[in-house]
């Protein structure tokens, strides 16, 4: 493939990766996320100064008519392929909220070049929806596990659901979804107490425990960077019961950190994107349930690539589209500076 039929960015950086979020709604309220609960919202404010402003993040659902069909995700995700993408993540929101959910993968899964179909969940609707989604051939799943103790996991999401949300990773390693994988956002005083305990969890599971530092998108604006754990914290503290053994990323664009242990069980992976930025290698472009495409999580604007394929654009149009907004994208988030801006949307709305 020759450089120009690619997805290349002005910063030299070659798009492979794209995330296509297939619904804004979620049935959980996480409170790093969409805090739902006055104790989840209030919890950061009773600890912190509020944030200076407070504009309104937008938590509104769109209309359906706004949400890209499965075919016009099918379309974006062959046109993508050929300009060099290989691996695509359906995220939400929560994906299995989408009506007919393994329709998609089934689509998807018969485009050829593209190896590999990968999806992040809550869990909760796993159950009812894992066998068909292994058929239509998902490859991977990732699942958010905050919390092992009941409590605090309702607290953290506004569910009573833990249990639930354990049967369905028992679930995916019986279909044989491998590497699992399973991702815990650690907040200060929230969740910091449970590193070790989820590292045990995950290795009892044979899965990779996937630590992500708390980032800026949250819909109540609450986010203070003393509230973030820190990937060079969360190492230490599990350095202090288990010796780790660096692995060696397969591709520079990894953004996990990964360890493993000595009996070989299981795997550490930490995600530090607000202490240790990996944007000099992102791969990534992202497409919102409504058809807009993101080439930052953080970015202020998005282009509206429902509307190129609402005009009766060609395939090539569509390419040519796409190229330009790569080309737009922007050289690394501004976590921490003091222009710092948070996006309208918050990651349920633009996809994980
Ligand atoms: N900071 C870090 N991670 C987040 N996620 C959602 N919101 C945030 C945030 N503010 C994570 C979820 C899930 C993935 C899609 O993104 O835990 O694992
Ligand atoms: Fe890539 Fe944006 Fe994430 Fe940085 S913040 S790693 S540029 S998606």
């Amino acid at each position: 493939m020759s450089r120009n039929s690619q997805l290349v960015d002005s910063h030299g950086r070659i798009i492979r990766d794209l995330r296509v979020s297939v619904t804004d709604r979620c049935n959980f309220r996480c409170m790093y996320c969409l805090p739902e609960t006055e104790e989840a919202a209030n919890f950061y404010l009773n600890r912190f100064q509020p944030a200076a402003d407070s504009i309104k993040i937008n938590r509104e659902w769109q209309p359906q008519s706004r949400m890209l069909t499965f075919e016009e995700i099918a379309r974006f995700v062959r046109i993508g392929r050929d300009l060099g993408i290989q691996k695509i993540r359906l995220t939400g929101g929560e994906p299995l909220l989408r009506k007919d959910f393994e329709k998609l993968v089934g689509m998807l899964a018969k485009i050829d070049g593209i190896h590999d179909i990968a999806m992040t969940t809550n869990g909760f609707l796993f159950k009812q929806k894992g066998k068909a989604l292994r058929d239509a051939g998902l490859s991977r799943v990732s699942f958010s596990l905050d919390s092992l103790d009941r409590e605090n996991f309702a607290k953290i999401t506004g569910r009573d659901a833990l249990s639930n949300v354990c049967e369905s990773i028992d679930l995916a390693i019986t279909l044989g979804f491998s590497p699992l994988k399973i991702n815990a956002v650690i907040i200060k005083g929230v969740n910091d107490h449970e590193v070790v305990e989820l590292v045990r969890f995950a290795r009892s599971k044979g899965a990779s425990m996937r630590f992500i530092e708390f980032m800026p998108l949250d819909s109540n604006r609450a986010w203070q960077k003393e509230l973030v754990m820190k990937g060079n914290e969360i190492l230490e503290v599990v350095k202090r019961h288990f010796e780790l053994t660096p692995k060696i990323p397969v591709n520079a664009s990894e953004t996990a950190k990964r360890w493993g242990f000595p009996d070989g069980k299981g795997e550490l992976g930490i995600i530090a994107p607000v202490s240790e930025p990996f944007c000099g290698h992102c791969n990534r472009l992202r497409l919102t349930a409504d058809g807009q495409l993101r080439t930052c999580l953080f970015s202020l604007n998005e282009h509206d690539l429902r509307g190129v394929l609402r005009a009766g654009s060609s395939d090539e149009e569509v390419a040519l589209y796409a190229q330009s907004v790569v080309l737009q994208k922007e050289a690394g988030h501004r976590i921490g500076q003091k222009d710092f801006a948070q996006p309208l949307r918050t990651m349920s709305c633009i996809g994980g």
